[in-house]
This record gives C-alpha cells, sequence and structure tokens, in this order.
C-alpha cells in the first residue's frame, strides 16, 4: 500500500491506486502510548512447549498468562500455534510487565498496523495455453495458494471451478462464505479479531484482485472501463485458492497477519501470498518474519511485497532470507491516449477514460505558466485542452478543468516518477503522460501564439518497452538484512487489470487496474505454485534459487532492464532481474537452504536470544552450532562489503537439478574496479541432486563505493546467474 504521508510504523496494504482513489489509508490501530493503563495489542510469544499440546490445553496455557481479573478469554485475539507459540491479546504495558515474569515468556511483541502494499501479464511473461510450464505444470493443479488480504469476491467468475480437480487430501481448511467454496476456492476465513464483519468477503477490492492474479480461473469478457478486454487468468490458473482475510480498509495489523500464517500452514496451504508490509524491522522483533520462518520451516513458500517506498534508498522491507522480496516494474501494456499537437509532434500518453467523442479533434491548448499545477485555471480554458503539472490528484484536476469549461485534461506526472505512468480514471477525457513527454508539450505551448492539440485514443496497446522498474517500488540495500541483495526479484505491477468487486451489484464479474508491489507479489506467488506443482519435493529456498537465477536482466530487445529514470536498474531496484517462469521451472543448479542452515545464520546474528525467539526450537544452542555469515548464507545471490585492497573469499554449494551429467563453467563479468577469483572454474556432476561447492574471492582494486557485476555457471543447456554486488565498507 502506498505510503504517502503514512506513518512509518503502520503496515500498509501494497496497492497504490486504491489508496489514491479510495481513502483505504493506513495507520496504526492505537499509536504507542505512555498511559500504562491503556490498552492496546500485543503479540506475546512463549517458549515452545516442550510437550505438544491440543488446542484446548493450549489455550488454557495461554490463558494462564492474562491477568485474572475480568473475563479473560474475552481478551485472547488469536492463539498461534504452528508457526509461533503464543497469542495476541489486548493488554496494558502494565500487564505485559507482570506477564514477563511468568514462566516460558519470551518476548511482546506491539502490535503494528501495516499497510496493504491480469488478464495479459500471463502472456507477458511467456505462459501460453497448452504449452511450454502451463502445459508441465497442469496449470499449476494440485498446488494450494493460500492469500493473505482483504478477502475475496466469491461469486467473480475467476473464482468458478470449471476444469479443477477436488481439493489435495492434505487440505484441512474450511470455508466461511455464506455462498460455500468450490474446486477453485477450497477454503476461506475471517482473521480480523474484534472486526464488525466475520465474513472474508471482500469490501475493498484489493484481496479479490491479488488473489485472482495469483491463481485465478480463465474468465472471459474481462474489462475494465472497456479496456483491455479479452480472456483473464492467473498465473497458475488451475491451482487452489485459500483465503485469509487479514485486512481491511484500516491495513493489516501484525496479530491478524500471524493468524493467517499460522492458519495457512494449518490447513496446507503451499504457498502464501502477502501484498502487504510495513517498514523494516530486525527479524527478531519482526512477527511477520518469525512466522514465515515457521512456514518456510514447513515447506511452506512465502512470497511478500517488497514495499512501495521507492525511489528511496533501503526503503525495502519483507527481507527475510526465507521470505521471496518481490519489486514492481511495468508490462508491455499501455492504455494509449496519442497527443498529436499542432506542430506535428506527439506524444504517447496512457489514459483510463478513453471518451471516443474526444477523439482527433483538433482543439486549442492552455497552459498556464503563473500555475503549471493549474491551482488556479483562468477563464480562457473554455473549449480547450487543459494541461497541468502533477500537484493535486488527478481526480481533483479533472473536477476543475471540467468547472472550468476545459474539454480534456492533460496530466503531466511529477518528475521523480520518472517513466512510470500510474494511470487512474477520472471520468473525463484525460491523458496521462511522464514529465519528460510533458517538458515538449510546455514547451511547444508556451512558444507558439495558437497551440493546438488532439488525442486519440487507441485502447490497450501491447509492445511498450518493458519491464521498466517503477519508481514506487522499494529499493534496497535491506536494513535487517544488509548482505543479503532484497528485492529478490521483480514481476509486474504497474496498471495491472485483474478482478474487482462487484461495487454496484450488478451481479457481473468487475475488474480494475492498478498498481504497486501488491500487484507484482501475487505474480511471483502463481509461478512459485506453477514450480511447486512440477517439482513437489523443492524446498522454499530451491524454488526461489530457480526464479532468482534464470531471472531476465534485459529486455527483449537485449538493452538492460531500466529503472523509472531510464538508467540500467541497479540489483537493489530489480531484484536479480524480471520473472522468467519458463526458465524458473528447469534452473539446471539450485542454490538450496534447509532449516539448519537458517539456525547457523540465526545464531551467528542474533546468538541464543535471537534463536529462541525465531526459531523457537528449545534444543538449539548456538555455542553447538557451527555459524554461517551473512554474506556465506546459500543465498543465490552474493553480495560483499569490503576495502579497497582488501580482499573477501564467500562460499556457495550447488545442486544439480538437471541432467544427471552435466558440466559447468564459470564467467563473471564483472567492472574493472574489482577482481572476481572462482575456484574451481568448473562443475562436473554425474547424478542428479549432487552437490558441489565453490569458493568466490571478490577483492576491490579500484575505489568506486558499489558495483555490479555477474556470477554464471554455464552448461550447454542452462545459464545459473546470479548477481553479485561488491561494496566498499
Ligand atoms: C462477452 O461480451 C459480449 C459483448 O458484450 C457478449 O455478447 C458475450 O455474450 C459475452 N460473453 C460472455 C462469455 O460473457
Ligand atoms: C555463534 O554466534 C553467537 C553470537 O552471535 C555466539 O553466541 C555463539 O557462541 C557462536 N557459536 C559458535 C560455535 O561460535
Amino acid at each position: 500500500m502506498e505510503t504517502f504521508g503514512a506513518p512509518t510504523v503502520s503496515v500498509v496494504l501494497l496497492a497504490l491506486l486504491s489508496i489514491l482513489t479510495n481513502p483505504l489509508v493506513a495507520f496504526g490501530r492505537q499509536t504507542p502510548n505512555h498511559d500504562t493503563h491503556q490498552r492496546r495489542t500485543y503479540i506475546i510469544q512463549l517458549r515452545k512447549p516442550a510437550a505438544s499440546l491440543d488446542e484446548q490445553n493450549l489455550n488454557i496455557w495461554y490463558e494462564s498468562f492474562l491477568p485474572e481479573s475480568d473475563g479473560s478469554s474475552m481478551r485472547l485475539l488469536h492463539s498461534y500455534s504452528e508457526v509461533f507459540s503464543g497469542f495476541a491479546a489486548e493488554l496494558t504495558e502494565e500487564e505485559v510487565k507482570n506477564m514477563e515474569k511468568k514462566e516460558g515468556f519470551l518476548r511482546a511483541h506491539p502490535d503494528r498496523v501495516v499497510p496493504l502494499l491480469t488478464t495479459h501479464t500471463p502472456a507477458f511473461l511467456g505462459l501460453k495455453q497448452n504449452q511450454g510450464l502451463w502445459k508441465a505444470s497442469n496449470l499449476g493443479k494440485g498446488v494450494i495458494i493460500g492469500v493473505l488480504d482483504t478477502g475475496l469476491t466469491p461469486s467473480h467468475s475467476s473464482f468458478d471451478d470449471e476444469g479443477m480437480p477436488p481439493p489435495p487430501a492434505k487440505w484441512k481448511g474450511s470455508c466461511s462464505f455464506e455462498s460455500g467454496c468450490n474446486n477453485k476456492l477450497i477454503g476461506a476465513k475471517d482473521m480480523i479479531s474484534g472486526g464488525s464483519s466475520s465474513s472474508p468477503t471482500d469490501e475493498e477490492g484489493h484481496g479479490t484482485h491479488t488473489a485472482s492474479t495469483a491463481a485465478g480461473n480463465f474468465a472471459r469478457n474481462a474489462s475494465a472501463f472497456g479496456l483491455g478486454g479479452g480472456t483473464a487468468a492467473g498465473m497458475a490458473p488451475h491451482a487452489h485458492l485459500a483465503i485469509y482475510k487479514v485486512c481491511s480498509s484500516q491495513g493489516c495489523s501484525l496479530a491478524d497477519v500471524l493468524s493467517g500464517i499460522d492458519a495457512g500452514v494449518k490447513d496446507g496451504a503451499d504457498v502464501l501470498s502477502l501484498s502487504l508490509g510495513g517498514s523494516s524491522l530486525s527479524l527478531a522483533e519482526d512477527p511477520l518474519a518469525i512466522g514465515s520462518f515457521g512456514a518456510t520451516e514447513k515447506g511452506v513458500f512465502v512470497s511478500c511485497a517488497g514495499g512501495n517506498s521507492g525511489p528511496s534508498q533501503s526503503s525495502v522491507s519483507n527481507e527475510a532470507p526465507w521470505i521471496l522480496t518481490v519489486a514492481a516494474s511495468t508490462t508491455d501494456r499501455s492504455f494509449r491516449a496519442s497527443i498529436e499537437l499542432g506542430d506535428g509532434h506527439s506524444v504517447n500518453g496512457e489514459s483510463l477514460d478513453q471518451l471516443e467523442a474526444l477523439s482527433e479533434t483538433s482543439l486549442p491548448l492552455y497552459f498556464s505558466q503563473d500555475s503549471p499545477d493549474c491551482g488556479s485555471i483562468s477563464g480562457d480554458a473554455s473549449g480547450k485542452v487543459v494541461v497541468c503539472k502533477a500537484g493535486q490528484s488527478p481526480a481533483d484536476l479533472a473536477t476543475r478543468v471540467k468547472d472550468s469549461g476545459g474539454v480534456a485534461l492533460i496530466y503531466i506526472t511529477d518528475a521523480s516518477q520518472g517513466s512510470t505512468k500510474l494511470v487512474r480514471r477520472v471520468e473525463f477525457p484525460a491523458a496521462f503522460v511522464s514529465d519528460k513527454d510533458g517538458a515538449s508539450i510546455i514547451s511547444y505551448a508556451t512558444s507558439k501564439s495558437n497551440p493546438t492539440a488532439s488525442i486519440s485514443f487507441g485502447g490497450a496497446v501491447l509492445g511498450a518497452s518493458a519491464p521498466s522498474v517503477a519508481f514506487f517500488s522499494s529499493r534496497g540495500p535491506s536494513l535487517a538484512c544488509p548482505s543479503i541483495i532484497k528485492p529478490d526479484i521483480s514481476g509486474p505491477g504497474v496498471n495491472i487489470l485483474a478482478a474487482w468487486l462487484d461495487s454496484e451489484g450488478t451481479g457481473e464479474s468487475n475488474y480494475n487496474i492498478i498498481s504497486g508491489t501488491s500487484m507484482a507479489t501475487p505474480h511471483l506467488s502463481g509461478v512459485a505454485a506453477l514450480i511447486k506443482s512440477v517439482h513437489p519435493k523443492w524446498s522454499p529456498a530451491a524454488i526461489k534459487s530457480a526464479i532468482i537465477t534464470t531471472s531476465d536482466d534485459k529486455i527483449a530487445s537485449g538493452k538492460p532492464i531500466r529503472d523509472q529514470q531510464e538508467e540500467p536498474a541497479s540489483f537493489f531496484a530489480m531484484g536479480a532481474g524480471h520473472v522468467n517462469p519458463s526458465k524458473a521451472v528447469d534452473p539446471g543448479l539450485i542454490y538450496d537452504l534447509n532449516t539448519d542452515d537458517y539456525i547457523a545464520y540465526i545464531c551467528g546474528k542474533f546468538g541464543d536470544s535471537g534463536a529462541s525467539v525465531i526459531v523457537r526450537d528449545r534444543s538449539v544452542n548456538c555455542d553447538n552450532v557451527k555459524n554461517i555469515t551473512e554474506a556465506n548464507l546459500n543465498y543465490p545471490s552474493i553480495f560483499v562489503a569490503l576495502q579497497s585492497g582488501s580482499s573477501v573469499t564467500v562460499k556457495r554449494t550447488v545442486t544439480n537439478v538437471g541432467a544427471a551429467s552435466s558440466s559447468y563453467k564459470v564467467q563473471v563479468n564483472v567492472p574493472k574496479s574489482v577482481s572476481v577469483t572462482v575456484t574451481p572454474q568448473t562443475l562436473k556432476f554425474s547424478k542428479v541432486e549432487e552437490m558441489k561447492s565453490f569458493t568466490v574471492t571478490v577483492k576491490l582494486t579500484g575505489s568506486s563505493s558499489s558495483v555490479e557485476g555477474n556470477l554464471k555457471w554455464i552448461s550447454d543447456k542452462h545459464v545459473v546467474r546470479s548477481p553479485i554486488v561488491v561494496s566498499s565498507s
């Protein structure tokens, strides 16, 4: 969710448009208060009980921590069991203090409210019916994707179960939709504690949008505002969906999110998709990271939005190494509004208000140098196309232009947004143009005495140069895990068409076009489901490695993927690159990680206190663990920090998942200011699942502060690419 002006402590759904068009503003449910008698929500973490307790005894134990005075069970908001030991409750600071003395107490995490952070995108990502990965994976058959969001609109045709088999036997969830569930939509629960509704029905649209992007079934006649018509489908059209409503118009309480993760794992989900997140927190203090660790340990893949706080540095969130952190980029589809200026020069704008009546009529152009953002529009705008720079919201500007007699709006987006054009519906003829194109329109409008322009609406047009990283997509380096390159990967997140609420109650399937890392995340959750369907035994880390090492760092023309300022995108913007699902299913080699690797990493980073909170296993004693540094975690990307003239060596291990007999040669492409030596230079495998280790020694010879390159293992069938970032400390 967009966080313009929102307090940093809040967690937000990560869609941009929704916040700009309806006030889905995220703010803390309760901000910290120094009144020790004021109650607020805490997530109380306890030591995992030595013996496993059934639900009833677990609750009795949890309740024994609550103050005795009043109906204590009333105050237990959630009790967790699968991925976390403890509960959520409303407590005063004083009550928490008293609890700390009790045997078994570990930590009190104050609850935070975080913000919520596609018809065409499967084809854009190379997925086609009866071919390639969709064929190999049977469209994601047999895999369950749990979506933690604002709920879902069950009547939408994207959630019909045509062609779907019944849920797998391991499914243990339940359905609380009044209308029931089906073979596509196999479960739905409202996890919002103390919420007014107790139904998982979506009242915002965000959850309907993200769920249909991950696993919407084929739905004919999908269009929004008459645009983008065609058959819509999610990334894994035959995967099953399990819905956990954890967010409302107020945002998402982490206590509720944790309970959604807990329930999803218990119910049998394979992939969890979270399009929400707040600011970066230490892993040991972040219930989302802790719960995701528990999920990953049980083999569940967790994919999370990286945030919409870009392009500022170190704005990325949800950065734990066991989470897939997703960045957002543009697609090759634009909603064309071509502007032809009187001098013959033309500019490609975009619009969701494709109003034919105006099309191709040459009209006088209005622009005021005194008020470029149209704060005031003088009388002579009547009958004209009015040019305004970003300032007020596009909808407000459209109203203002209309009131002053103007007939169309050219909206110039803010320079900081670069080439990313977030189109919004304004119910008035409008064209959104970039700051750069806007400058040429202004220069024409101010240099000619009777400037004119015409706008012609071209509908949905494919072939735009894409992807490029969206300005809003949060950037690394990660504050919580500085030696892990985050985000991991980018996916489509700008102007994404997917299912929406039937807000007018027409009974028809509605669609909307919105943007955010919220929209990119379910694309990756769907891709993870496709891979899981083909390789059911792969660990979450193996699936992530496959996605990262096969990603594209170039666009179709062979040029590097760019950011919103048309500069080559750094790994801290796009992750390793843009997801390439067809390649991800057959990566050749994987960088795997198991629970012991993560424990060795957590011990090294946080010692016993952090390990007890994140790992939860009583038997873990960091003194007996061979610690792994962050840079040496067997991650599919490589980050080293070092001083000029010094050198650092890191180790990696790859597992052969391609042909039994295969041979790889290393290729390193880095700028001259660093030298990288890989030992050995060749890896020869004779068995599937055989593992081979290698070392990478990096020396900084020049004085540059941060350089990027790639380490590739190349066979005759595969290129296994790991991004390398070398930073001078
Ligand atoms: C799709 O839309 C067209 C035109 O609006 C309509 O004639 C047709 O019946 C629709 N098809 C489906 C499957 O809804
Ligand atoms: C691992 O690191 C932690 C501190 O981060 C330390 O307490 C522990 O003793 C270390 N383990 C070993 C075997 O050195």
